[in-house]
């Protein structure tokens, strides 16, 4: 038997992605069941209030699969408990209520922190106080938190002690959603189930590495939220240094999670620190022009919406090969991809047959999202001509060759975190590797040395000044906006 608790049941996150990525699963016959949901958070409501609030979200959020047949049997999993994380007796409520729907069996529980950060570490507190947190056989306890995990290594450190304290690091699954999406853990298949890639994936083939998750949409009403954090907070410290690990990592002894948590940590403990100088000639910050007028961010804010940065990972594989992470806000398209660009070949036997073209090495594109596929960018002979040569691709599409609608990344993390399988969650020494990488770039950002964030206008490709910055390197980015 199976309990999920949701802290934070009348949230905007258990509604559009939860509920419906259960929901989902529910149909697909993959829960594990029984299952019982409960919900948790200070609205009163009883069982069938929350249900008929779902049952209208998930119509809008679940697409087109929606039934209020399935609907039905699906809602009798779901139960309501009212209680305050403040609250020491809503936890004893909370335990009474567990034993009453698990018929006092033992059962694998997953408390899911959907709730404000600040709720993090007090919930896991308040859990372990109350007894939920102990296991026992047949009985596990594991615990989902959200992002963000910190806001700098002192505080993710802080919150991993105080949910130590009651949890054991392997009952921990610290979500980043971005390594639940099926095309990111493709980048491990691409790598490790082939034999053309890998011989070349290192510094003596691969130029330079791109990442990029750029993002059309401003920041709206969040600007509490993003006027503390800022774009190195909310994309760079989770989202893009998790992609860098799948990309660079050396391939794991096994698919364990053990063994992959291993290898993407090696890979974060071999990113080179940037010194305050370094960050300066290394990164690149721009706001977007009307950043400043939106509801509840200050006049001067010098919070940046778009960043770019250059690391390098100092190992056998990648030394001396720039990583380059960017992503903005209010930029011309939404994409997430990883560029792969090659070496050009020692020697261009083709030179000067075709005048004006300046031929490029070929290129990888590992498109994440909207678009999800793979393409290889490599020279061909333009037909009828005396061998002038031109950029082609190969273009794979996982629209076009798999039926069915890809999968919300919420669905594979649920389960995966229902059945214990803890590969897709980052580790505490992983999330604070990933902040010893930050911290020095946003301590450097807040502390005023470096020029102010360049003003960009939204639909464009950011500041201009991160064009001159690649050029400095004699780069260029890749920028294509994708045919989704
Ligand atoms: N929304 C998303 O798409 C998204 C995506 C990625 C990550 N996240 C993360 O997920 C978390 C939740 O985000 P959200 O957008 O769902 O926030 P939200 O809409 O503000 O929901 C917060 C939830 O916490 C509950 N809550 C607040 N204080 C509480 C207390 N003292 N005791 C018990 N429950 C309490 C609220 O319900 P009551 O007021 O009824 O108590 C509400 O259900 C955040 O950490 C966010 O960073 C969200």
């Amino acid at each position: 038997m199976h309990s999920l608790i949701i802290f934070g049941a009348s949230g905007d996150l258990t509604s559009r992605k939860l509920i419906p990525a259960l929901y989902h699963l529910f149909l697909k016959k993959r829960l594990p069941l029984p299952l019982n949901i409960i919900g948790f958070s200070r609205t009163v409501m009883d069982d069938d209030e929350w249900r008929g609030k779902l049952s209208e979200t998930t119509k809008e959020f679940a697409g087109s699969v929606f039934t209020e047949d399935s609907w039905a049997s699906f809602a009798a999993l779901v139960h309501y408990q009212a209680g305050d994380i403040g609250d020491a007796a809503s936890f004893a409520a909370l335990g009474s209520r567990l034993e009453a729907l698990e018929n006092s069996n033992p059962a694998d529980r997953l408390y899911y922190l959907a709730t404000a950060p600040q709720f993090y570490g007090p919930a896991a507190e308040q859990l372990g106080e109350a007894g939920l947190a102990a296991e026992s056989p047949g009985a596990s306890r594991r615990i989902v938190v959200e992002k963000p995990f910190g806001t700098d290594l002192d505080s993710a450190q802080k919150l991993n002690d105080s949910i130590h304290r009651h949890f054991d690091e392997s009952q921990i699954y610290r979500i980043d959603h971005y390594l639940g999406k099926e095309t990111v853990n493709n980048v491990l298949v691409l790598r490790f189930a082939n034999a053309i890639f890998e011989p070349i994936w290192n510094r003596n083939y691969i130029d330079n590495i791109q990442i990029t998750a750029n993002e059309e949409v401003l920041i709206g009403r969040r600007a509490p939220y993003y006027e503390t954090a800022g774009i190195l907070r909310d994309m760079f410290q989770n989202h893009l240094l998790q992609i860098l690990t799948f990309a660079t990592m050396e391939p794991p002894a096994r698919f364990d999670a053990k063994a992959i948590r291993d290898e993407k940590v090696k890979v974060l403990q071999s990113i080179r620190p940037l010194s305050e100088e370094e960050v300066i000639a290394n990164s690149v910050r721009g706001q977007y022009r009307s950043y400043r007028d939106e509801p509840g961010v200050a006049k001067g804010s010098q919070t940046a919406t778009y960043g770019a940065v250059r690391l390098f990972i100092d190992n056998w594989r990648w030394k001396d090969v720039p990583v380059f992470l960017r992503s903005g806000k209010g930029m011309s398209c939404r994409t997430t991809q990883i560029v792969i660009n090659f070496r050009q070949p020692p020697h261009s036997l083709f030179a000067g047959k075709t005048p004006g073209f300046d031929p490029e090495g070929n290129r990888l594109l590992l498109q994440i999202q909207p678009a999800e596929g793979i393409q290889i960018h490599f020279m061909s002979k333009i037909p009828d001509t005396d061998m002038k040569i031109r950029n082609s691709e190969l273009n794979f599409n996982f629209k076009n060759s798999f039926r069915g609608e890809m999968p919300d990344s919420y669905e594979r993390l649920l389960l995966d975190a229902l059945e214990g399988d803890a590969s897709l969650f980052a580790r505490n020494d992983e999330v604070e590797a990933a902040w010893r990488i930050i911290d020095p770039v946003q301590k450097t950002w807040d502390s005023g040395v470096m020029q102010d964030p360049e003003f960009y206008e939204t639909g464009a490709m950011g500041p201009v000044q991160s064009e001159r910055w690649m050029e400095t390197f004699g780069q260029r980015w890749f920028d294509l906006c994708p045919m989704v």
